[in-house]
């Protein structure tokens, strides 16, 4: 009977214990399910906002965007996110990408009040100049090259003839020597067929090299210059890039457009452009490379989509020259 009562109470103990165990294997497996499907979501929807609702990107949809709104609102509200190839993705945003509140162009305009008087007095060739806008865009920096004097040509180049039509109709006769035309650096080793290799005395390039392969991008920045010939180079600095990426919200659809890119560090870049013959100028203070990060003081000057950036490092620039073969 003793021996009985044992049996049954162990068996029992035992049951129950497998019970307990079954259940914590149980919640376990539910809670390693939600932790893996959570993180699934989130490379979809994570960049979704809080208050992201029909109603509120309706209100946006309908408005009107100009730069004074959109830099007084935050970044517009999305449904999804789609990737497309980058002269898709640029022939979409073009019609918006002057209007939208992109604060990283905003950072880029205040860093060139001194980067690019420092690039025109870098160049050491006699005038009259050629000089290249490689991946013009929609001729935001194209218009300070177009105001210099004397210049020989101005080739405002890119792959999107979206972004290249805004460019040409902002510049229209600014000046007598400006070019435009389609050049993707991806798509051809060749320099474009009206600039001859190693003819070009300067270069600027301004918040395209993320889009681009570094030794593709500095392989056709060498090709161009000619010896002693200077690159400006601006892009997202790898921080900010590792955290977002340029894209823009279509507002037909709602969805967030996104284009190829690369974070690239500036380690990277000093090093493939080294790789290509071109070395990076020091400034009056003895430094090559600016890296700058938004903080708070910058927020009325760059608009407040620029608030969440706070703290970050979001670009940088310099001034480099091709080495004498
Ligand atoms: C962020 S926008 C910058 C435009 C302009 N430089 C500016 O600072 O406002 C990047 C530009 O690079 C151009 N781009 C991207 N990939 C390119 C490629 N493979 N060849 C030429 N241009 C390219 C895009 O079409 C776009 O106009």
């Amino acid at each position: 009977m003793a021996a009985n009562i044992f049996i049954y109470r162990i068996t029992r103990i035992t049951y129950k214990s497998s019970l307990r165990l079954g259940h914590t294997i149980y919640l376990v497996q539910v809670a390693y399910a939600a932790l893996k499907l959570a993180s699934i979501l989130s490379r979809y929807i994570i960049h979704i906002p809080n208050h992201f609702d029909l109603s509120s990107f309706a209100a946006w949809n309908s408005s009107t965007s100009t730069m004074a709104e959109s830099t007084t609102s935050a970044d517009p509200p999305f449904n999804s996110i789609r990737y497309l190839p980058t002269k898709e993705a640029y022939d979409r945003w073009a019609e918006v990408y002057d209007s939208d509140g992109n604060f990283l162009q905003a950072l880029d305009d205040l860093e060139l009040k001194t980067l690019f008087p420092r690039f025109l007095e870098s160049i050491k060739s006699p005038k009259p100049w050629r000089i290249v806008d490689l991946g013009c865009g929609t001729g935001r920096n194209t218009a300070l090259l177009a105001g210099i004097s004397d210049t020989a040509e101005v080739f405002a180049l890119d792959s999107s003839s979206g972004m290249l039509e805004v460019a040409k109709s902002r510049l229209a006769g600014s000046n007598p020597n400006l070019r435009f035309g389609i050049f993707d650096m991806l798509a051809s080793p060749n320099t474009p067929a009206d600039v001859a290799p190693g003819t070009v005395d300067a270069i600027i390039s301004t918040l395209v090299v993320e889009h681009i392969p570094l030794p593709t991008f500095f392989g056709h920045v060498s090709q161009l210059l000619r010896p002693g010939g200077v690159l400006l180079l601006t892009n997202m600095h790898s921080e900010m890039g590792g955290i977002s990426q340029a894209g823009f919200v279509d507002k037909a659809t709602g969805e967030k457009i996104r284009p190829m890119s690369y974070a690239h560090t500036v380690d990277d870049v000093v090093l493939e452009a080294q790789k290509a013959g071109l070395m990076v100028e020091n400034n009056d203070q003895g430094t090559g490379i600016i890296e700058r990060g938004v903080d708070q003081a910058m927020v009325d000057k760059l608009g407040l989509r620029s608030k969440k950036w706070v703290g970050v490092t979001c670009w940088f620039g310099g001034v480099f020259r091709k080495v004498d073969a």
